[in-house]
């Protein structure tokens, strides 16, 4: 039997279909890419913004008619759409079989065993706080790189935004379990490993305090999967601002294979929108991270995610928002324009902004980004990269691509001697706002 499943949003759902894709293969289903020839169709959904959610729910919708000629196809929606709208989404598409929330994910071979035996709309969206049994299995890749879960939910309640209410309360995986699944991936030929968490910098710390704390778990663990063999890189997204302590500032610093390329959410530069967000830093605190940060770890580069208009942001936090990012030169800006999320607390906040002027925000942080990232990149020029190498470049298959430590995507002409997950010297010739060129040297 074969089954189809469609990722919306973030690198967690990649990673949790991922895994269960890899549990399927392992209860003997087909995996396939082409939806048309599937008996099972899996839609793994994101409910961060309302685009998201609606592009789901029009994908799901459209299927009602391929369920008219093909009958005994299942249809399922999972992950965070799923736990928030479960049972009326069941109503709302009656073609639709199942629904299973994000803490019920791994019993998704049962129940598609049930689905098969008794045909009636289910829905899986009890919460659960063990995390023991996570779903650690990976799909064979070609990739040089993969992802590892290490902890799950988030407890910040950012007042945007609706991840705590849909993935629950953060829970963490333990040291030992998590650097087991690198090795087992380091001997599998990976040799790049991203780390996953909504609030990885607060990873295995007892509950939220109120003061920032001192100690740093997420550091012993980057320590940890540094000293395995056969990894050659780390990275880790996201990190939280307000668990970004010197501890970890340190460990960044000393451990040689966690990338000299942080992902900071900064979500906005003004301290008024800051405190209503609930962020709990002020751009002070940030720029102090990211100043500590240049300081010690060489060639360094930021990128971040930021809300435009949300409720309120008057020209002047916008402005804010923007001297920021410039005084941080990120090389990749994630800019989302504000969408309200049913059910969070800046929902019912007044001043909603209008549309054009979101657009109108948004553009500018692009435009900004492209200069500062253009700028950057020329300062690359003429220097030596250490350049993981990934295979062939999408725009041109006959030359080659990889990536900097600090994460630049890297093209130069294929050699016959180049394997997918060397680590070559590359000589930058050029560079546009995008992407370095370079030479090989000596290989
Ligand atoms: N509107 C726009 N962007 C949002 N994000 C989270 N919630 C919202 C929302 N309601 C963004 C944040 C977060 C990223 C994953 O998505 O910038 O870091
Ligand atoms: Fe959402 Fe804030 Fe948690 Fe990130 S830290 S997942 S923005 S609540």
């Amino acid at each position: 039997m074969k089954v189809y499943i469609k990722t919306y949003g973030c690198q967690m759902n990649e990673r949790d279909s991922n895994a269960l894709g890899a549990a399927l293969l392992q209860r003997g289903y087909e995996l396939t890419d082409n939806e048309k020839e599937a008996d099972i169709l899996l839609f793994n959904t994101c409910s961060v913004r309302e685009q998201a959610e609606l592009k789901a729910i029009g994908k799901v919708g459209i299927l009602k008619k391929l369920k008219k000629v093909r009958p005994h196809i299942l249809i399922g929606m999972l992950g965070c759409m799923a736990q928030s709208k479960g049972n009326t989404l069941l109503e709302k598409l009656p073609h639709l079989d199942f629904v299973i929330g994000t803490d019920q994910l791994q019993k998704l071979p049962d129940i598609i065993e049930m689905e098969l035996a008794k045909r009636e709309q289910l829905s899986f969206t009890e919460t659960n706080t063990d995390i023991s049994q996570s779903m650690a299995q990976h799909l064979e890749t070609n990739s040089v790189s993969d992802f590892i879960a290490i902890m799950r939910g988030c407890d910040m309640f950012c007042s945007y935004c609706i991840v705590p209410y849909v993935r629950g309360r953060e829970k963490s995986r333990e040291i030992a379990e998590i650097a087991d699944e690198a090795k087992k991936l380091a001997d599998k030929g990976i040799k790049e490993i991203m780390l996953l968490g909504q609030n990885v910098s607060a990873f295995g710390l007892e509950q939220n305090s109120k003061t920032r704390p001192s100690e740093s778990p997420f550091a012993d663990l980057l320590r940890e999967i540094n000293s395995i063999k056969g990894i050659e890189r780390v990275r880790f997204i996201s990190p939280h601002p307000f668990f970004f302590n010197d501890k970890l500032i340190n460990t960044i610093a000393e451990c040689e294979k966690v990338c000299n390329n942080i992902h900071l959410p900064l979500q906005s530069g003004s301290n008024r929108i800051l405190k209503l967000m609930n962020r709990r830093y002020d751009s002070a605190m940030y720029m102090e991270i990211v100043k500590k940060l240049k300081k010690i770890v060489p060639d360094i580069t930021f990128s971040t995610d930021v809300i435009v208009a949300f409720p309120g942001e008057t020209d002047e936090d916008f402005n804010c928002t923007r001297n920021i990012m410039n005084e941080v030169g990120f090389d990749n800006a994630y800019i989302f324009k504000y969408s309200p999320r049913e059910g969070t607390p800046a929902a019912k906040y007044q001043d909603q902004i209008p549309q054009h002027i979101k657009e109108e925000r948004n553009q500018i942080l692009l435009a900004d980004l492209k200069e500062r990232t253009t700028e950057h990149n020329k300062l690359m020029e003429d220097r030596i990269f250490k350049i993981l190498v990934e295979g062939p470049s999408q725009r041109n298959p006959e030359r080659w691509c990889g990536r900097t430590t600090n994460n630049k995507v890297t093209v130069f002409d294929y050699n016959q001697s180049l394997k997918t997950g060397d680590i070559i010297e590359v000589h930058i010739d050029r560079s546009s706002s995008m992407t370095l060129f370079g030479s090989i040297l000596n290989h």
